[in-house]
Parts: structure tokens; C-alpha cells; sequence
């Protein structure tokens, strides 16, 4: 009865107002319990979850909710207290990280973090102006809405003290794989932006970027990228701020933070962590350099967090950290993220519609094109395959970037090499039938209703269209 109602409600709330949304909003899905990769609806179904990046080491994991359990039976304060979880905690932390990144504020939301970051960034540089990459999100508090034109292009615009500088994206942007040297030319692109800042009379505080847009359509930025920009970035007086509250913690497995892809030589000056850190349970942080945290302190303003850094929150950190290392899910990332990546590209070879498959570790992307040519969005089908998904093989799936054609996979970590071989069939398998079924062949007759909720509105005459890519046919959403 209860499932029914809130059933009807989801539908309601959708033909109504919908700041919630839900995924598969017509046919809403009712999770009970978890395990691993795997969630369970209210029928005992099993499904898939190649999306919950969140829940890092796996849903539920036996070592997590032990560790959160027993420091809830002993103690729960706040750092106004001694307690050796937030040190020893902070001590981890710090080992995976460059040596001069030795502060650290723990907070409770990604959202919570990057606001931090913005203010340290503004306090340490006594600057205001921010760059952000097109079409990045870097979190739901107002200040965040106003860096985040995935957001702000969709309420109050642009405000004159942000300032955006075009996606890195290799595929689709303005320089692609064919050029020399992409990570210069769009690092060029920021150095420009800075120029026109400073021409206005203003100054920067922050250089602000996901380590790997995820929004933006699971990007990987060019070699060289980070470090070029970090320079001119740190020659304008401002600091490079790393947002890892997706990618952190090892997901791309080669390395334990994603920035550190950008080479040995390039260290951000502010990382914020978030969502994988505490496997579910709301954890949170900033790191940063003794200079920056410093001039924090010297306006002489404390700064207090009622919940962040206490101690269950720590253990819980402790023990992600401990399952991380003891299964080896860094090497899990490696070894599965290569093998899915490397079937989705023998798949690419099959279907036209594949126009580009990315990705590092377990943060893979398949970008789906109807016209390989002219690398237009293929947004119908990327929904009507998600849907099907879902509907006939209970995988569980989502889309991204600017026009919702990229297939995003970002699993739990535990995610299995027999996991990646069935999305793929599953994938060819309803890549196979959208061939020849005449019902979806055509993009315009796919239908998609289940999914239309969740693709942006973006308006025919945004301009933000036009940064992506001039030369790309925008289809009928
Ligand atoms: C890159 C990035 N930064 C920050 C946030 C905000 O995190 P939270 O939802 O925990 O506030 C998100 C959330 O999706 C995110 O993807």
C-alpha cells in the first residue's frame, strides 16, 4: 500500500513541481537493502548499480557499518573535544596526498567543502573573481549555484565575478583529439580569460575544476591541462582549487586522486573530497597549505563545523581507507575499468552510434552520436538505452554531458570483470534491436517518456550551445 503511494506521489510530483526528481520517474524503483554492486527491490529483484559512486567500497559493506556501530556505542562529539580518530584520520589523508597539502577541514557535503574552498581561496588572495569550466557543478549552495553554469544558466545567469572558461573536451570542444597540443591550447583559453578579467579591472581568486568533469560529460582533460593552467592561474594571484568529490579515493585506479594524472609535477592548492569518503554516510573535506589555511586563521575568526571531523565520521573514514587497501580496489578499478573499456571500444566497432568511448579506472564514458561525422548528440537513444536497461536487464545506468548522450559508468569499486561483460551485452544487445526496429530507428519517434524528466531543458537560443561546438546539429528533445 505504501509502495503504491508513494508510486503516486513520484507521479504527481512529476507532472508538478519537481525540485525532487526521481530516477526512472514513471516507473520508479523501491530499493530495500544493498550489498556490494548490487541493490535489491522491494520483490527481492536484483539490480546492477553501475552509477553510486558514493557508496565507494561497495553498498553496505560489512567493515564499514562495524567501525560506524561500535564508535556510535562509545562515543559521538565534536572536535571541540580531543579525539585520536580525527588525527589519525587526518595522518591517512595526508599520505595520499603531496606533502605540502597538509591541512585538513572536514565538512559534510561535497557542497560544504567547495563553499570552504571558496572562502579560503577569497581569504587567502583577498581576490573575488572565480574561473569554472563550462557546464561543470560543483554543488547546491547558493555560492556554488553561482560557479556552476550547469546550474546558474538555468536560474539567475552568470554573475560578473564568475568568469567561464571552455570544457577541455578533446571529443566535442573546440580542440579535439586531431590537435598537437590540446592541454596548452585550452589552458591558452584561460590565460585569455584572465587577460580579459584583468582588463576589466578585476582580479582572481580561484581557478576551480572537477579533476574529471563528470557533468560535463565524464571528461578527461588533456596532458599538460592542469599544470599550464595552475601557472597562469598562480601568476594572477590566484590559487588552483581540484574538486575530487566525484573522483577521488582511487576511482580511476592508477591513482589514488585523479589531479595526480596530470603528472607527478602538478600539485592543485586546494583539494575538496566528498561523496566515496565516508561509503554513504555524509563526510567531507578540504585540503589544503599551511600559507592558505594560515591566512584562514588570521582574520581571527574561528572556524566550527557542529558535525564534521567527529569521531564516527572518522572512523568511518579509517575503515573506507582500510577496505580500499585491503581489496585492492585500486587495482579492481585498473584491471575492470581497462577490460570494460576495452570491450565498450570492440563494441565501437559494431555500432555506428558509438561515437567515442573514455574513461580512467571505474570512471568511464560512452558517447553516443547519430552522425559520427558530425559527432551530433544522439540524447533519444542515450535515453532509450538506459531505459532498457533498467526495464530488461536490471542495470542500472545514467547519462551526462551538455546534451545527455554520454553513458556514464561510475560503480562501486568492487564492480567484477563479469560485471563489465554483461553491461556489455546488454549494451550490444540494445544497440542491435535500435537498428532494426523500425519503431527506433528514427531519433524523433524513440520513446523516451521515462527518461524526458531527467534530460536538461536547454533553451534552443542558449549561446552555452553554440561554446560547445558551432558545427553540431542539436536534435528535437
Ligand atoms: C563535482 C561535484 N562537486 C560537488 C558536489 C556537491 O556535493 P554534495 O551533493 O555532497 O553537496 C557534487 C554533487 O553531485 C559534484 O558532483
Amino acid at each position: 500500500h505504501i509502495t503504491k503511494n508513494l508510486r503516486k506521489t513520484a507521479y504527481i510530483s512529476k507532472r508538478k513541481i519537481q525540485s525532487c526528481k526521481l530516477f526512472y520517474s514513471e516507473d520508479p524503483v523501491k530499493i530495500l537493502r544493498a550489498r556490494g554492486q548490487y541493490l535489491f527491490d522491494e520483490n527481492g529483484k536484483r539490480y546492477l548499480d553501475c552509477i553510486s559512486n558514493v557508496h565507494h567500497v561497495g553498498h553496505c559493506h560489512p567493515s564499514i557499518t562495524k567501525a560506524a556501530a561500535a564508535q556510535m556505542d562509545l562515543l559521538n562529539t565534536n572536535t571541540r573535544f580531543l579525539h585520536d580518530n580525527v588525527v589519525l584520520y587526518a595522518d591517512r589523508l595526508a599520505s595520499t596526498l603531496p606533502e605540502k597539502l597538509c591541512v585538513f577541514y572536514f565538512v559534510n557535503s561535497g557542497s560544504e567543502a567547495n563553499d570552504l574552498a571558496l572562502r579560503l581561496a577569497q581569504q587567502y588572495t583577498q581576490h573575488r573573481d572565480v574561473i569554472v569550466l563550462d557546464h561543470a557543478y560543483h554543488g547546491h549552495l547558493m555560492s556554488l549555484i553561482d560557479i556552476s553554469p550547469y546550474k546558474f544558466r538555468k536560474l539567475a545567469g552568470q554573475k560578473k565575478w564568475v568568469h567561464v572558461a571552455p570544457l577541455p573536451d578533446t571529443y566535442r570542444g573546440m580542440y579535439r583529439e586531431d590537435h598537437p597540443n590540446p592541454g596548452q591550447a585550452y589552458a591558452d583559453k584561460v590565460k585569455d580569460l584572465i587577460d580579459e578579467v584583468h582588463g576589466k579591472g578585476r582580479k582572481i581568486s580561484a581557478f576551480f575544476a572537477e579533476s574529471l568533469p563528470s557533468v560535463g560529460g565524464q571528461i578527461i582533460l588533456p596532458e599538460g591541462y592542469s599544470a599550464k593552467v595552475a601557472e597562469y592561474v598562480r601568476a594572477a594571484g590566484g590559487v588552483f582549487v581540484a574538486d575530487e568529490v566525484q573522483t577521488g579515493f582511487g576511482r580511476v585506479g592508477s591513482h589514488f586522486w585523479a589531479f595526480q594524472l596530470q603528472g607527478e609535477g602538478f600539485c592543485p592548492d586546494i583539494v575538496t573530497m566528498g561523496k566515496p569518503m565516508g561509503n554513504g554516510h555524509p563526510l567531507s573535506c578540504v585540503a589544503t597549505t599551511a600559507e592558505i589555511a594560515g591566512a584562514f586563521t588570521a582574520n581571527g575568526v574561528e572556524y566550527f563545523n557542529t558535525f564534521g571531523g567527529n569521531p564516527v565520521s572518522c572512523a568511518i573514514g579509517l575503515a573506507v581507507l582500510d577496505v580500499i587497501e585491503e581489496e585492492d580496489l585500486r587495482g579492481n578499478a585498473t584491471r575492470v575499468g581497462a577490460h570494460l573499456k576495452d570491450l565498450l571500444t570492440k563494441l565501437q566497432a559494431r555500432h555506428e552510434i558509438i561515437g567515442d568511448v573514455r574513461g580512467a579506472g571505474l570512471f568511464v564514458g560512452i558517447e553516443l552520436v547519430s552522425d559520427r561525422e558530425k559527432r551530433t548528440p544522439a540524447t533519444k537513444t542515450a535515453a532509450w538505452v538506459v531505459k532498457r536497461l533498467k526495464m530488461d536487464h536490471q542495470i542500472c545506468v545514467s547519462t551526462d554531458g551538455p546534451w545527455e548522450s554520454v553513458l556514464k559508468f561510475k560503480p562501486p569499486m568492487c564492480f567484477s570483470l563479469e560485471d563489465a561483460e554483461l553491461v556489455v551485452q546488454c549494451i550490444d544487445r540494445i544497440l542491435t534491436d535500435t537498428v532494426t526496429s523500425p519503431m527506433i530507428t528514427s531519433q524523433s519517434s524513440v520513446n523516451i517518456s521515462a527518461e524526458s524528466s531527467c534530460i536538461p531543458l536547454i533553451s534552443a537560443k542558449s549561446d552555452y550551445r553554440m561554446l560547445i561546438d558551432p558545427h553540431t546539429v542539436i536534435p528535437k528533445i
